[in-house]
């Protein structure tokens, strides 16, 4: 399929390759390694326009489309996945609930910073014992008159330390099951918000994973996003889209296992040949390179249907189901091609198989993409 990118599109996908390979590889190991969370290279996104994709223009965001957003998030994703989530949950998830849902005051006053880079975002929607059960929040949000009283723990929050602005997802009405949580911006700095301590990760280690406490935070009234009772719908909506950007970082990260691969089976050699001439070896580069375009299809076509305004919450589902499972399995035969080189790091392919394996965990594990891409295939 020929997906028409035209020469904007062509620009910014070289423009984040080349991002790519002469700033995020240079110290990638060591971020890894050191669990650095890159703020230098954020500060330069944000000059290119990688934060705030899709953001209107008037907001100061890039005003680009969704496909450029997933060239983007692939280009990032086949070197470091560290920096691509944190881009993606501050433009998938953060920015665009925003300037979907938000009034023009917040976007006026919290938009306006994350679209540009000069503040980060986090998404805040998991607890202990609310991760794909999104429904059951344990965090409250009292209301109070002029502000709500947010109590509760949230948990694997990207960008968690570093954030200035938190959408955070709380219970208002236990008695009303969905139709009781709501969506509130809750500032960095606010009394009784306490930032956990970092996560020590198998992957995506440079990224910046934390608890964050809530005790009696008193958010302002005005702070809530939408009408009241739409935080379940907020998060749902957010996330539909969210899935996207993690199904083109689970591309790249594939994308990316696969260049090192066939790169090394040209120059590596065995039995008297470069090992790519081994049947073994070519057979697994042929399944690499299929599987990898196969998950490039899906990805597209839920950008498509983001574009064109059709539903895209299935097709998004479907693309991160099946890109996050070609990453897990096309980074494990990346290591595998490269034999013991694979299992040291500074071949890269062993830090892109930890990697791989979050893209199946969050914004929905594999079995809640199946549920709802089932649930859609039954309503129909
Ligand atoms: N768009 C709009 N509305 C939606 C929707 C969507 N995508 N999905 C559900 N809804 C609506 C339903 O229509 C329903 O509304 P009505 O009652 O008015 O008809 C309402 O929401 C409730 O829907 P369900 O009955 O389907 O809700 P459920 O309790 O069965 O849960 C679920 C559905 C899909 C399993 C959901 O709980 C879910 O997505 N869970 C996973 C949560 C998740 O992805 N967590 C990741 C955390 S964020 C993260 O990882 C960020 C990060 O840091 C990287």
């Amino acid at each position: 399929m020929d997906f028409n990118l035209t020469e904007e599109h062509i620009m910014i996908r070289d423009a984040a390759r080349d991002f790519a390979q002469n700033e995020l590889l240079p110290g990638v190991i060591e971020r890894d390694e050191k669990q650095q969370f890159p703020d230098e290279l954020v500060r330069k996104m944000g000059e290119l326009g990688f934060m705030g994709v899709m953001v209107d223009p008037k907001y100061g965001g890039s005003g680009m489309d969704t496909i450029s957003y997933v060239l983007i998030m692939e280009e990032l994703s086949k070197i470091d996945a560290s920096a691509s989530v944190m881009v993606s949950v501050n433009n998938s998830l953060v920015c665009y609930g925003l300037e979907a849902y938000g009034t023009e005051e917040q976007k006026q006053k919290y938009l306006t910073k994350l679209a540009t880079g000069e503040q980060i975002g986090a998404f805040c929607l998991s607890e202990p014992e609310a991760g794909s059960d999104a429904t059951s929040q344990a965090t409250t949000a009292e209301d109070k008159g002029d502000y709500y009283l947010l109590n509760g723990t949230k948990n694997w929050i990207t960008n968690g330390g570093r954030s200035d602005v938190y959408l955070v997802i709380a219970q208002t009405d236990r008695a009303k099951g969905h139709r009781g949580i709501n969506a509130f911006i809750v500032e960095k700095g606010m009394e009784g918000f306490h930032i956990g301590p970092k996560e020590d990760k198998l992957g995506i280690r440079g990224s910046d994973t934390h608890t964050l406490q809530f005790n009696d935070v008193k958010v302002p009234k005005e702070n809530r996003i939408g009408e009241d009772g739409f935080g379940f719908k907020f998060a749902m909506k957010t996330l539909s889209g969210g899935r996207i950007g993690i199904a083109a970082q689970a591309l790249g990260i594939a994308a990316g296992a696969y260049e090192l691969a066939l790169k090394y089976s040209k120059e590596r050699k065995a039995f008297g040949t470069e090992i790519c001439n081994h049947q073994a070896i070519a057979f697994k580069l042929a399944d690499m390179y299929t599987e990898i375009t196969a998950a490039r299809h899906l990805v597209m076509q839920s950008a498509c249907d983001k574009d064109n305004g059709d539903d895209y919450t299935r097709s998004g589902a479907m693309a991160k189901l099946y890109a996050s499972k070609v990453a897990m399995e096309q980074t494990v035969e990346a290591v595998q091609i490269h034999g013991g080189n694979g299992f040291v790091k500074e071949y890269h392919v062993e830090r892109l198989m930890r990697d791989a394996k979050i893209t199946q965990i969050y914004e929905g594990t594999s079995e809640i993409q199946k549920i709802v891409i089932s649930r859609s295939l039954i309503k129909e």
